[in-house]
């Protein structure tokens, strides 16, 4: 059985009568141990997914339809203090800014030792040398002064471990990690994220990444779902997605990427910017900022379609794919070149 398995996921904000939709259709597979990536650009839904798996949406957001299964039970249907213990202690959190996370004013020790014991009946001895021991694993020099230490009395990075630490504290299934290093200097950002992925495989835990940045995903995860304005457009093996982008706007994604432009050259950012997610365009969200569009774009939603590579939800892919097949050639075009 998969471990998370969530099937037409469908998030609204709004009250129940005038309720915009923002996420639509959202279903993956996330496996024991494995690390997916949620990749988009700012505003494409990204976190609200991360929330609405948790039953973490704020009010007004809702889950409108659908299943988040964990193990085969329905997280969504759970009541709120059911849905907190799997919080923490089978699902955990991390955010973009550990400030957020950690209490200022407690130290870094006691917060661990109190995460430990809201879930468990472990007594505080044991619980400080489990704390001790994660500090350890995630390479915090000197765990027992750290542990009397508040949290401003530590650099960025060395909080953003104290925060994967604490997320490992009850060893749960799955971490949903949002933009874990975005606050952080660049220098340190690739070292937190091997860590994350390091502690995830020592630990046996999956991982759901989210993050805006398609360049570091193949360093951590195995698959990749790319999300715009929404709905997922293409989801795949990462690497696969990252050498052969097979839907328009994960083309645009990777082209966009520093180390994609020449020395001396601007950006080549994707034109025009991502619709906000109560005034999606109709047909595919994507078409105005697509140079393939055809008339089918602005009129029909895709569906999704395999294209040897991945899943996409492209009109133009599909019309490529099922021209291919009619003229019975093997092979299917390289993506990149075609579109
Ligand atoms: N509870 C809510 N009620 C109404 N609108 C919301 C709510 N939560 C998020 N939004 C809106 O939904 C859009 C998508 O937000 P979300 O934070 O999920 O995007 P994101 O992909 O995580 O972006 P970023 O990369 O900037 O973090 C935003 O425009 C935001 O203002
Ligand atoms: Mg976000």
């Amino acid at each position: 059985m998969a471990l998370l398995e969530v099937k037409n996921l469908n998030v609204s904000f709004g009250a129940k009568h005038n309720a915009v939709p923002v996420l639509f259709d959202i279903s993956f597979i996330l496996h024991r141990r494995e690390r997916i990536a949620i990749v988009g650009e700012s505003g494409a839904g990204k976190s609200t997914l991360g929330f609405a798996l948790v039953n973490l949406l704020s009010k007004p957001g809702h889950i409108h339809s659908g299943t988040v299964k964990l193990d085969g039970t329905n997280l969504t249907t759970l009541t709120s203090p059911q849905m907190q213990k799997i919080r923490g202690k089978r699902i955990a959190m991390i955010f973009q800014d550990p400030m957020v996370t950690l209490n200022p004013v407690i130290t870094i020790g006691k917060q661990m030792v109190e995460a430990i014991r809201a879930h468990t009946s472990i007594n505080r001895h044991d619980a400080k040398k489990i704390v001790l021991e994660k500090l350890a694993q995630v390479q915090i020099p000197a765990p027992d002064i750290r542990f009397d230490q508040y949290p401003h009395e530590l650099s960025g990075g060395m909080r953003q471990r104290v925060i994967i630490a604490t997320a490992l504290l009850l060893t749960p299934d799955i971490i949903i990690a949002d933009e874990p290093t975005t606050a952080l200097d660049v220098t340190i950002q690739a070292e937190i994220l091997e860590l994350l992925k390091s502690m995830c495989e020592e630990n046996n835990v999956a991982l759901i990444l989210i993050t805006h940045d398609l360049g570091v995903v193949s360093r951590v995860a195995e698959r990749t779902m790319v999300m715009y304005a929404g709905r997922i457009v293409e989801e795949g093996p990462t690497l696969e997605i990252i050498n052969d982008p097979q839907h328009p706007y994960t083309q645009g994604l990777l082209n966009a990427l520093p180390q994609m432009t020449l020395a001396g050259h601007k950006l080549n950012q994707i034109p025009g910017s991502m619709p906000s997610l109560s005034d999606r365009p109709n047909g595919c969200a994507f078409h105005p900022r697509c140079q393939y569009a055809i008339e089918k774009c602005q009129i029909k939603q895709p569906n999704y379609i395999y294209s040897g590579i991945s899943t996409v939800a492209c009109h133009v892919l599909e019309d490529m794919i099922s021209e291919t097949s009619s003229s019975d050639s093997a092979f299917l075009n390289d993506g990149k070149d075609v579109l």
